[in-house]
């Protein structure tokens, strides 16, 4: 039987990829944005910068503390990429969120099984680098290689995965050709693109795709959902028979773009104790926007319920771009 060898997470924001100096780039977008959650509730620029003024975070927006912060994130992401390497697994499975990527609001799944014969993580756009908004340009160089790059997907265990799920009663939706748009193949989204560059360095590691709707209203499973998803895919790769070692990887999160220092050490902690409850009872009002892909990590949570690998926080790193507490707190971890 196929076995569970190795797990890891990783955060996948733009701010990894971005010079410290240049964080500012999406304050201005921030400062614009009329509707940032927070804690359940939601607050333009200005009213977040009320609330958390006590916290002092202008004190966590500074260069020098952007630097060390950005110093930490380099390190981990290249400890991920050592480790990985190392371990050499023959097939990854990621657990990542699409964000208008492949689907739109015409058809929103909420939990997705790629298994066509490979994936495409698509040639960088330099025509819509151009018309991205500042500070996004950057992260699609961190996602996508110079030219088309293919990647195989084992079909056995995409379809040993689809199998458990069906009779595990998650009627899950399957895709196994990449959607188009006017200019041709739509490429892999950034969960898993941004894993292939910065982690698995463009090796071409047959990998399984899963995506999950963590983002859009009204259809996010919950918590709970995305934990038994992910037992049900654990259960799938023990009981699949190969022989393949397989690493399951968590791509996403932790609170962004509003920073919640709090949920992300209670969500953390939770998955460092395996602590189901804690997992359940956080509510899904919690996990808004960027945040949301915490779900990502809570998903393999449960794939790695049924293993003895157990989580070693590497770092975590709330990288402040502004003071009313927006940014990215970054997490990285392995399961061993
Ligand atoms: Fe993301």
């Amino acid at each position: 039987m196929a076995e569970i060898v190795y797990g890891f997470g990783s955060s996948h924001g733009p701010l990894l990829s971005t010079a410290p100096e240049k964080w500012d780039l999406r304050a201005q977008a921030d400062m614009e944005n009329p509707a940032h959650p927070f804690r359940g509730e939601i607050y333009n620029y200005e009213e977040l910068r009320e609330l958390r003024k006590d916290e002092n975070l202008g004190d966590q927006n500074q260069l020098s503390v952007r630097q060390e912060r950005h110093e930490r994130n380099q390190k981990q992401m290249d400890a991920l990429a050592e480790k990985i390497a190392e371990v050499e697994p023959d097939i990854v499975v990621v657990v990542g969120d699409d964000q208008h990527e492949w689907f739109q609001d015409d058809i929103q799944p909420s939990f997705t099984v790629y298994h066509g014969e490979k994936v495409i993580n698509t040639a960088l756009d330099q025509e819509k680098m151009k018309t991205v908004q500042p500070g996004l340009a950057i992260s699609m160089c961190a996602n996508h290689p110079g030219e088309d790059h293919a990647y195989p997907v084992p079909v056995g265990l995409a379809h040993a995965i689809i199998e458990q799920a069906i009779g595990d009663e998650f009627d899950i939706a399957t895709s196994s050709e990449q959607p188009k748009d006017e200019k041709g193949l739509i490429g892999i989204g950034h969960a898993v693109g941004f894993i292939y560059r910065r982690i698995l360095r463009d090796k071409p590691v047959p990998v399984v795709p899963i995506l999950l709707n963590t983002f859009f209203p009204p259809n996010q499973p919950t918590p709970r959902r995305c934990y038994r998803f992910g037992q049900s895919i654990g259960r799938a790769i023990r009981g699949w028979n190969s022989d393949k070692r397989v690493a399951i990887c968590a791509s996403g999160g932790i609170s962004h773009f509003v920073i919640d220092e709090d949920f992300d050490n209670r969500i953390l902690k939770a998955l460092l104790q395996r602590d189901e409850d804690a997992i359940f009872n956080e509510p899904n009002a919690m996990f808004r926007s960027g945040t949301s892909e915490t779900k990502n990590w809570i998903a393999v949570a449960g794939i790695l319920s049924g293993t003895d690998l157990e989580m070693d926080l590497l770092d975590y790193v709330p990288c402040y771009r502004t003071e009313a507490g927006t940014g990215n707190a970054m997490a990285f971890a392995t399961w061993t």
